[in-house]
């Protein structure tokens, strides 16, 4: 069976996503924050194959995450689900200097990218606030601080970072899923979608062998291909990035 790793499911889509393939009969890996998280994820998904720990928030925990899911791969399948949203009223600074939203959820997948092997497909869960995102690629938080504009700026460098990997991997499906506005406690309850309907297009984008689900460098919603924000065709900007994100983490992007 095909393993899968699902990053943030403890709760929300990324709960949905795990329970969802495990009744397709894959092989699920669960994450959750710390060891009472990761828990809640086992319980939230009946039949997963296991659960890592690790915090996003911090290089050193990110790091830990990264052996834990080692010894439990390698994976067929990444879904890098997990994400912090912008409904902080200040900026938080992380142990390793950055602010948490951008740490979150764009460092850390950056690193966790570098330090696990590749596997034959990535989802990475995007957002449609990255079309109002900031290319601030020196991973900067907005000034004065806007919580949502920060969590726009962290998809938008997201986008630009799965674009980036799948440039470099012409080979295997590299994409982004923009799920909709779902009933999470991120998207609050009077969003649109239920969970089945947000974890959809990223389960078929696991699962399916049809031509947008085969092919890579594409931001897909609703199981179609859309247009991308313009800052993740740049390759100049890109590159800035992932030079900024290598000097931040230490470590390099194959
Ligand atoms: N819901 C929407 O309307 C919507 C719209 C567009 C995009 N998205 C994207 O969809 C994905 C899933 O979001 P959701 O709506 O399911 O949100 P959610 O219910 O808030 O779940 C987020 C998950 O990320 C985990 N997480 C957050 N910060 C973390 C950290 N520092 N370390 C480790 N794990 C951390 C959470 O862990 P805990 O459970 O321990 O807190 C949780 O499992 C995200 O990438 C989000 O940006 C959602």
């Amino acid at each position: 069976m095909p393993r899968v790793l699902v990053t943030g499911a403890a709760q929300g889509l990324g709960a949905e996503i795990a329970r969802r393939l495990i009744a397709l009969d894959y092989e699920v890996v669960v994450h959750g924050r710390d060891a009472s998280r990761a828990d809640v994820a086992l319980a939230a998904a009946p039949g997963a194959a296991g659960a890592v720990t690790g915090r996003l928030d911090s290089f050193a925990s990110t790091r830990l995450l990264a052996d834990d899911a080692r010894r439990r791969g390698p994976y067929d399948v990444i879904i890098h689900n997990a994400a912090a949203g912008g409904d902080q009223s200040s900026p938080v600074l992380t142990e390793d200097g950055l602010e948490r939203i951008v740490q979150v959820n764009t460092v850390a997948p950056y690193l966790l990218s570098a330090l696990l092997s590749l596997p034959r497909r990535i989802v990475f869960i995007g957002s449609d606030s990255a079309f109002h995102g900031r290319p601030a690629v020196d991973l900067a938080p907005p000034e004065p601080w806007d919580g949502p504009q920060a969590y726009a700026d962290s998809k938008l460098l997201l986008t630009m970072l799965a674009f980036d990997l799948a440039a470099r991997h012409t080979d295997r499906p590299i994409n982004v899923v923009h799920p909709g506005w779902v009933r999470t406690r991120m998207g609050g309850p009077r969003a649109a979608l239920p969970t089945s309907d947000g974890a959809d297009t990223p389960v078929w984008m696991v699962t399916s062998d049809e031509a947008i689900a085969r092919r890579t460098g594409q931001y897909v919603h609703r199981r179609r291909s859309e247009a991308a924000p313009a800052a993740a065709h740049d390759p100049a900007l890109r590159a800035a990035l992932i030079a900024r994100l290598a000097e931040v983490t230490g470590e390099h992007l194959r």
